[in-house]
């Protein structure tokens, strides 16, 4: 090993090469199909779930306008993301970008981290999922014994404690379901997705239209933002803002906004799925922009709708959008909404787990996992499906095992790190190849990889000291196994000792 390796970069045509002689996943997605994806992978646990516990414990009514600030983070690392997806429409997403930008060893750190992105982010979704599953059983009647309806461990004023349960069956049992479908292939996911994509649409627009003749405006008004507009910490020192009594954690419109963050996480998926695109340099940039762009607005309603018809301090947090409609007395919706979630929170799952095995597998392209494992892909469905597995089973695990909201900052913390990378990223390829023919290229000069980077890091501030220490734990563990085994089977290694590829 060499120091140079850790800092060689990957050429876009040797990218490109590796794609097109290499066993090929099937171009079979236009842009309708790739927005829906990125809805798909958007509107789910963040929107039906998280907002009760950011909205109670951490913004009140200003969740509106965490919405807003986090939207915006979105949004500068969208256009970052589109761009690069229309120079590199590979599978792998920022762990490519990076390989193209800022070296093998950052590479394999971004891939690393997306672990936490993909596979965590949807031991959460799960986890959101069996919550509204129950609340449906509830409606009618049935529950499931208390041992088999949690995971074992749980979250309280920031420390973790055991809940008595066993396993959160209905998480595991989802994670095992989606894992069958992926491995069956795109195609048919990409079209039960749209089916799901478009029910959940109608239900989220339903929430709002029907909310609204119930909204108060005095719930918005008495106390618009109980905690303030800050929350944001540096390593355990509150640098703006207030903590909440209750919970003992910093809250404010930014503490809000990194949580419900989440909500937003999703866009980039579509950027995974760039290698079966029909035509990426053009279908990728839309569907990662126009998803994002209808989820923000959609979002910022519900809000709106949400905290305007209950009080804030009586939003519940297990299923609050439902839960809403049963406070006001509108039954038939709490049963519409349970089912539109279940639903929404499905195609949630089936993006993002799909996305995973998608990294993986171009993580194994490279050397830096096993090849022979990782990129296989299955002779009739031609998916990655033994990476689809080793994923359906952290998902499985880790969602029946993982308290929720453990998993959904770590999910977040994650996330933020992997866009502030690729909004350098996209910044140094401005400098270092300007000229490299972009399909797509983000609007306002250096200034939107620029604002990008400095709104998800001051996201990232917002969460708890506790996420960046598991983000380095994480990002420790990860340079283990690179130094263990994929230093030493890279191919770019490879290829450069072999004097035919220079860096
Ligand atoms: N944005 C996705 C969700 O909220 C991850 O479930």
């Amino acid at each position: 090993m060499s120091w140079q390796q850790l800092f060689a970069t990957k050429s876009l045509e040797h990218v490109m090469e590796d794609v097109e002689s290499g066993e090929r996943l099937k171009r079979a997605l236009g842009p309708w199909s790739l927005t829906a994806l990125g809805i798909g992978a958007i509107i789910g646990t963040g929107i039906f779930v998280l907002v009760g516990k950011a909205a109670h414990d951490t913004t009140g009514p200003a969740l509106m306008v965490s919405f807003v600030v986090a939207g915006l983070a979105c949004i500068f690392a969208a256009l970052c993301y589109a761009e690069f997806a229309s120079m590199a429409p590979v599978a792998g997403s920022a762990y490519t970008y990076a390989y193209l930008t800022l070296g093998e060893m950052m590479a394999w750190i971004i891939g690393w981290d997306l672990v936490l992105e993909y596979a965590v982010a949807s031991c959460t979704v799960a986890h959101g999922w069996s919550k509204y599953f129950q609340d449906l059983l509830k409606i009618a009647g049935l529950s499931l014994p208390s041992e088999l309806s949690n995971s074992p461990l749980g979250v309280e004023n920031g420390a973790i404690v055991s809940t008595g349960a066993w396993l959160d069956l209905p998480a595991f049992a989802i994670a095992a379901l989606v894992t069958v479908i992926l491995i069956r292939g795109i195609r048919e996911s990409a079209m039960l997705n749209t089916i799901m994509v478009i029910i959940k649409l109608a239900v989220v627009l339903f929430v709002i239209i029907a909310g609204i003749p119930y909204v108060k405006i005095s719930n918005w008004t008495d106390n618009f933002a109980p905690y303030g507009y800050g929350g944001v910490s540096f390593f355990g020192h509150l640098v703006w803002g207030e903590t909440n009594p209750a919970t003992g954690l910093p809250a404010g419109v930014m503490a809000g906004a990194a949580l419900i963050f989440f909500a937003y996480l999703g866009f980039d998926a579509v950027s995974t799925s760039a290698e079966e695109a029909k035509k990426p340099e053009h279908d990728v940039p839309f569907g990662i922009i126009g998803s994002l762009l209808v989820c923000t607005v959609l979002y910022i309603a519900v809000a709106a709708v949400l905290t305007g018809m209950v009080p804030y301090n009586q939003i519940q947090k297990e299923a609050p959008v439902a839960n809403a409609f049963e406070q006001v007395g509108f039954q038939g919706a709490r049963i519409l909404v349970s089912i539109g979630a279940i639903t929404g929170i499905t195609s949630v799952l089936l993006v993002m787990m799909c996305g995973q095995p998608r990294i993986f597998l171009a993580m194994a392209r490279d050397g830096l996992l096993p090849r022979a494992f990782f990129s296989d892909v299955h002779p009739v469905f031609k998916t990655p499906w033994k990476s689809t597995i080793v994923t359906g089973v952290m998902v499985a695990l880790g969602g029946s095992l993982l308290p929720l909201d453990l998993l959904a900052e770590l999910t977040n913390i994650g996330t933020l790190f992997a866009f502030v990378v690729v909004c350098a990223a996209v910044l140094v390829l401005r400098v270092t190849h300007p000229d490299t023919p972009r399909g797509y290229r983000a609007p306002l000069g250096l200034a939107t990889p620029i604002m990008g980077i400095a709104l998800c890091l001051l996201l990232m501030f917002s969460l708890g000291w506790e996420n960046w220490l598991r983000l380095f734990v994480w990002l420790a563990i990860g340079m283990v196994i690179y130094f263990g085994y994929g230093v030493h089977h890279s191919r770019l290694r490879a290829v450069t000792n072999a004097g035919k590829h220079s860096s």
